[in-house]
């Protein structure tokens, strides 16, 4: 069975009561069992992690060398800012999704570029927790 590990950076763990017109009602829980279930559904073993901090998502990425097949990651604010994050996935070289729940190109001119979109091989925007479910979909084997 795969094994896929899926990263939500700063503030998706305030979902909910996140500005809910962008990101909706449900809450990082709510998501977390939205993962969990479509990771099982679709034949994945799916381990979830969220962090604020961008040394905290680093290290998990550099943790996950040998042990995960697959990264889905929401990388939120540090789309736009982190190149120790696009670093970290290219130094570990797993095939990574990035999923936005909001149509980032639609929003402010900064969040148009990601640098974690210059490794990712997929990038999913704008379909809400339906975006995670089609990047679990892009590793599955069903
Ligand atoms: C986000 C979009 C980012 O621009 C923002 O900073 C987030 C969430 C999204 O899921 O739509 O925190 O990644």
């Amino acid at each position: 069975m795969k094994k896929i590990l899926v990263i939500n950076g700063p503030n998706l763990n305030l979902l909910g009561l996140r500005e809910p017109a962008i990101y909706g009602s449900k809450d990082y829980k709510a998501l977390e069992t939205f993962v969990l279930e479509n990771g099982l559904d679709l034949g994945l073993q799916v381990e979830c992690f969220q962090s604020n901090h961008e040394g905290a998502i680093v290290d998990k990425i550099q943790q996950a060398y040998g042990v995960f097949d697959g990264i889905v990651i929401n990388p939120a604010a540090y789309t736009h800012t982190s190149v120790a994050i696009l670093d970290a996935l290219k130094a570990v070289a797993i095939p990574t999704v990035e999923v936005h729940l909001s149509d980032v190109d639609s929003r402010e001119e900064f969040r148009r570029h990601s640098f974690v979109s210059l490794y990712a091989e997929k990038v999913i925007k704008g379909k809400g927790f339906d975006g995670y479910r089609e990047a679990l979909e892009h590793f599955s084997e069903k």
